[in-house]
């Protein structure tokens, strides 16, 4: 059974279980920034190789590139950032609070009813400074997105990688903003992962190639286990689209909070290597050599958020039902993304050759996948912990296990029991996991 989970739930979960931490939670944490602890860790980097699997390896039109966050500032000025990245703000006279116009309904201020100051821009990229002698340093930005080092390295992908048009460079890497809205436990943070493709395509395929990807990168999280019903695709009317997009759609998801962006594709056109051939001085037109012709390719550019998309699966996946007038509660998440895929535990930890069956058959299974031990509590406890983290199987070892060499292979969903012999398991779970 599906229930209407909200953020508090999947928060509570990813603390006590060892999801997500607020960052620096011993010194009363710092707004807006996260910390992914060990199942965290795994599910994020899940997330990350599937979209590269599917981004990268099942293709042929698509290089890689890891460019560095900090940048030359002249970056930020080609690509707008500096003159328009920003929120119009206004302060509340009395509590201090800060807020975007945009958010306001009424001229007071929400918290205290108090005045507001005339609303003022305020860039949301974070300044910091390079080089170490006092009066020489240089004013630097942490990148707000990872597209610009796409672009800045377009020449040198280009004459390394010898790509013909239509291809594309995918990237993902930590991007940062200081919001002012946030909350939303990690849907809004200051310090995010964003997954990235700038796909290079000739002018006038532009439009061919922005439908296909609006399709494929809806189709990926349907393939990832969301619910169809819970995605939706929504254009930008003409005052939403960003300064360099000629059109956008959203793929957005139905949050607790209400449908909100997972992912943006945008045609980008030629904007941006077109900035940066003007501050640069350097020539970026691409050679078309089958047709003669020189000129700068257009950029449909797919772009999510690796937390956003995490946040999802999470929510997505929660379960909650009653087993003989007992809750359980268990992620359903697709095994591809599952942090731990085998859980193999002894029912009795007190007898040794149970114990040492049960170690033996965890070093077999592991390697491939992540494979635990746990013998912390009682059966039904380590079941329902499992459960809650979404480990698709269970390996239970018995007294009868030393007898008969054979184990119970329990599956999260339907907690359906199999009996499988020993020798056996490596092939039965693979076979199941389907990767
Ligand atoms: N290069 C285009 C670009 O950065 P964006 O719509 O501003 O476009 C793309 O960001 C994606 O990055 C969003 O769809 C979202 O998933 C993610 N993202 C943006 N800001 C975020 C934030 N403050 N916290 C978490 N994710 C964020």
């Amino acid at each position: 059974m599906k229930i209407d989970v909200g953020l508090k739930d999947i928060a509570n979960l990813c603390k006590r279980r060892g999801f997500i931490f607020q960052s620096s939670e011993i010194y009363g944490g710092i707004g807006s920034t996260w910390d992914y602890g060990p199942l965290g860790v795994e599910l994020k980097k899940n997330v990350k190789d599937r979209w590269w699997q599917a981004m990268v390896y099942d293709r042929d039109d698509v290089e890689g590139l890891d460019a560095a966050i900090l940048m030359n500032p002249e970056t930020w000025k080609a690509s707008g950032h500096v003159a328009s990245f920003a929120d119009m703000m206004v302060d509340c006279r009395e509590c201090k609070k800060r807020f975007r116009i945009d958010n306001l309904e009424g001229t007071k201020c929400p918290e205290c009813g108090g005045e507001l100051t005339e609303p003022k821009s305020f860039n949301l990229m974070f300044k910091t400074q390079v080089g170490s002698v006092e009066g020489q340093a240089q004013d630097v930005y942490l990148r707000p997105e990872t597209a610009q080092g796409i672009f800045v390295n377009f020449e040198n992908i280009i004459n390394t990688s010898r790509r013909k048009l239509p291809f594309g460079v995918a990237q993902i890497g930590k991007a940062f903003r200081n919001e002012i809205t946030t909350g939303n436990f990690t849907f809004r943070s200051r310090e995010f992962e964003q997954m990235e493709l700038e796909f290079f395509v000739k002018p006038g395929e532009d439009e061919k190639w922005y439908d296909y990807w609006v399709g494929e990168r809806f189709n990926w999280y349907t393939a990832m286990g969301i619910r169809k019903d819970k995605l939706r695709l929504r254009e930008h009317d003409r005052e939403e689209l960003a300064h360099y997009a000629k059109k956008c759609h959203d793929i957005e998801y139905e949050f607790p909070m209400g449908w909100s962006e997972l992912e943006g594709i945008a045609n980008r056109k030629d904007f941006d290597l077109k900035q940066h051939m003007k501050i640069s001085g350097r020539d970026l037109q691409y050679f078309d050599s089958s047709t003669d012709e020189r000129y700068v390719p257009y950029v449909i550019e797919p772009s999510g958020g690796v937390d956003r998309a995490v946040l999802a699966f999470l929510i997505d996946a929660y379960r909650k039902e009653l087993v003989n007038e007992r809750e359980r509660v268990y992620l359903s998440l697709d095994r591809r993304l599952a942090p731990i895929k085998v859980a193999v535990l002894p029912l009795l930890k007190k007898m040794p050759g149970i114990v040492e069956m049960a170690h033996k058959i965890r070093e077999g299974l592991g390697g491939s996948y992540r494979v635990v031990y746990d013998d912390t509590a009682a059966i039904g406890r380590l079941y329902r912990r499992q459960d809650e983290i979404g480990t698709p199987f269970c390996v239970t070892v018995d007294v009868e296990s030393l007898d008969d060499h054979k184990v119970t292979v329990r599956e999260r969903d339907t907690m359906s029991q199999d009996r499988v012999e020993v020798s056996k398991l490596k092939e039965f779970i693979t076979d199941k996991l389907g990767f």
